[in-house]
């Protein structure tokens, strides 16, 4: 049961990335990068998990993340106001475009497999643009998540 609703969110949430955003990272990919993140939550609170971190919406996406994704808004928000970050990265669709705008500038082939793949994405989300050939940790969560995700949906 639990498998099925998971599967149902992830559906559901690669259909509203597909309506919404047709180019760049694939629907599929950004539904298993969101169920990774928080099951795709769409009311993931931010949350600091140790000092100096910040992750806020259903793709945890951090201020420096953001702004680096040159600072998406909902609509009729100011980037420049307090709040616009949260009000944004909270949104699934203005999450989902703050990662493809982050993507669409560093997304490169972490794994040196001669492709840009959804691992790369995945990759690029978790470690950010610097250093994102990094070892996976197997026993953090967002892995196992993801690639139960990614095997469901044939990525
Ligand atoms: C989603 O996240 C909110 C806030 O963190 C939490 O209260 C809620 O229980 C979560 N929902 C599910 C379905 O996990």
């Amino acid at each position: 049961m639990a498998f099925v609703k998971q599967a149902m969110i992830a559906v559901t949430a690669a259909v509203i990335f597909a309506l919404v955003y047709g180019e760049g990272v694939d629907p599929n990919c950004l539904g298993c990068l969101c169920e990774a993140s928080s099951q795709c939550n769409a009311t993931t609170a931010c949350h600091t998990p140790y000092p100096g971190a910040y992750f806020c919406g259903p793709f945890l996406i951090s201020w420096a993340y953001w702004a680096d994704a040159d600072k998406p808004i909902i609509a009729g928000d100011n980037p420049e106001h307090k709040g616009a970050f949260e009000r944004c990265v909270q949104d699934l669709y203005c999450g989902a475009e703050t990662v493809r705008r982050y993507m669409a500038k560093f997304l490169k082939d972490c794994d040196g497999d001669g492709a840009n793949k959804c691992i790369d994405v995945v990759r690029t989300h978790k470690f950010g643009r610097g250093d994102c050939a990094r070892t996976i940790q197997q026993e953090d969560r967002f892995w196992s998540q993801y690639q139960e995700c990614a095997s469901r949906l044939s990525l």
